[in-house]
């Protein structure tokens, strides 16, 4: 059954639209960490052979002799997997952090991650230390998962209602144009060379830079400051900037209602999301639409990408790679301006639906010998995985966390939703090699088995958050947890202590 959030929801389509050069620019300047989160992910598959050259020197003259070929894939795929270890450290500290110093100061923070990360990986061929480069991606980790809270946060905060979904995608935007940089730069004639990879792992220290100098520009977020802070005068002051214009009534009011029913849950600990019923809905559905993101198995395609197309007797496999590059960059647009008309739900019912079936696609591809006549059959199976991704899979499970959490539980929600992803994005990373290995051409049936679940879990219990406020989001979840509650009122809404202790009923 679709979830029915026991309550007409309030519509804003229309209202507050206008978005502002100002606005703009502070969207720009949060989105620098969404870019990134993709440029250091994207990073580290180009220069594979020449850092793998970089460990076998350094054992050569430390011990006198090379790595042996196991030791050397250990150190390599160590490297490669400590970011997501990281990853999880970052994204899971970003409740804490935002409560501690807002939204602004923690990415600003941040960047000094950025600086320390890269320069440890950039200074490395310099001191002859690979341990260097792996400390370098274990900090950018932490990094790139205080990035992947810290953005959609920002962003979904200082954003009308009615552009809040298109500006949420703008994260995965920054993602996906860092991977293609990445990419780009990596190419052995620009940044991949023997000599300046260094320069291609530390170039992240540029954005970090100018994110900083950015930053100083843009206020703080205005729920933020009149929710958490209560200090209403400096909210109008940024909401006016923000929207350009001296009515911001709405916008206030719209929070201080939000305020008022959060006065008594200001500080939600990751433990109270699961205690609470109200939450425990919502949280179960972020959860399982970031899992359904990374399960999805895009990074299988992203890391592996050349040998599918290999396998599949594609005969320039690298151009084949980059064009699945470009893929996901064009798609993510066509999603960021359907986003506030086909709603979010159908988004991401249709890139699931469709990642499904060009998951089939790959399986025929890549289990018929390579025949380069039949190849075109694994770049439309790999193009549709990609561009079905970007629909819905891709941006939608990053922003809708903040949509579906009102000011008081959102931190900690991210921060849980968040490290969820990095763990499923390890795992894949980490397990895909032994699963091709083990299921050889019929690898992807398993996403496929994973994508149709995804599919059922989201047409039963995913609601549209469409054009709703916060607020409107959050006692849509409330009343309908306190629907199923025999004790309950069938209206009212669901307030919790603040002890954690379940949510004693409130007349809307
Ligand atoms: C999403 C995922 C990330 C993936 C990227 C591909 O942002 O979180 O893991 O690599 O999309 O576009």
């Amino acid at each position: 059954m679709f979830l029915d959030c026991g309550r007409k929801p309030t519509h804003v389509q229309g209202e507050h639209k206008k978005v502002t050069l100002y606005l703009l620019f502070c969207v720009s300047t949060a989105v620098i960490g969404s870019l990134q989160f993709g440029y250091n992910t994207g990073v580290i598959n180009a220069p594979e052979q020449k850092l793998r050259g970089f460990f076998q020197n350094v054992s050569m003259e430390r011990y006198g002799e090379p790595f042996s070929p196991g030791t050397n894939t250990m150190v390599w795929s160590f490297a490669v997997a400590i970011f997501s270890v990281g990853g999880m450290i970052g994204s899971f500290s970003v409740g804490t952090m935002v409560n501690t110093f807002g939204r602004r100061k923690s990415m600003l923070l941040s960047n000094i991650l950025a600086l320390v990360g890269g320069g440890l990986m950039g200074l490395s061929t310099l001191s002859q230390s690979f341990e260097m480069v792996i400390v370098g991606r274990l900090v950018i980790g932490v990094f790139c998962g205080l990035c992947t809270g810290l953005t959609p946060m920002y962003v979904g905060e200082i954003s009308p209602t009615a552009v809040r979904g298109a500006f949420g995608t703008l994260h995965q935007l920054g993602v996906v144009i860092g991977i293609l940089v990445a990419q780009i730069f990596g190419l052995e004639f620009l940044l991949g060379s023997d000599s300046l990879w260094p320069l291609l792992l530390a170039l992240t220290v540029v954005p970090a830079i100018l994110q900083s100098i950015m930053l100083p520009f843009c206020p703080e977020s205005p729920r933020y400051l009149l929710i958490v802070l209560n200090q209403e005068e400096e909210a109008r002051k940024a909401l006016v900037r923000l929207r350009g214009s001296e009515d911001v009534n709405d916008d206030i009011q719209e929070m201080k209602e939000e305020g008022m029913k959060m006065a008594l849950e200001k500080k939600v600990t990751v433990l109270e999301i699961f205690r609470s019923r109200n939450y425990r809905q919502p949280i179960i559905i972020a959860i399982i639409l970031q899992l359904s993101q990374q399960l999805s198995g895009i990074n299988a395609v992203f890391y592996y990408s050349t040998g599918i197309f290999d396998t599949a007797g594609v005969t320039q496999p690298i151009y084949a790679t980059i064009g699945a590059g470009v893929v996901n960059t064009v798609f993510t647009v066509v999603s960021l301006f359907l986003v506030e008309r086909a709603g979010r739900r159908t988004l991401h019912l249709i890139g699931l639906a469709g990642m499904a079936i060009c998951a089939l696609i790959m399986t025929i591809s890549l289990s018929l010998k390579a025949t380069p006549s039949l190849s075109y059959l694994a770049i439309v199976g790999v193009f549709g995985f990609v561009a079905s991704f970007e629909m819905g899979p891709g941006p939608i499970p990053w922003f809708i966390v903040a949509e579906l959490f009102s000011q008081g539980p959102r931190p900690a929600a991210m921060a849980i939703s968040g490290c969820s992803n990095w763990t499923a994005n390890f795992l894949v990373g980490l397990g895909f090699p032994k699963l091709e290995e083990l299921c050889g051409p019929y690898v992807f049936l398993i996403f496929m088995v994973l994508l149709i679940l995804f599919f059922i879990f989201t047409y039963l219990r995913v609601p549209e958050t469409k054009g709703r406020t916060f607020d409107d989001i959050a006692q849509g979840f409330a009343a309908s947890a306190g629907k199923s509650s025999p004790s309950a009122a069938p209206e009212s809404v669901m307030v919790p202590l603040p002890d954690g202790k379940e949510p004693a009923p409130m007349s809307p």
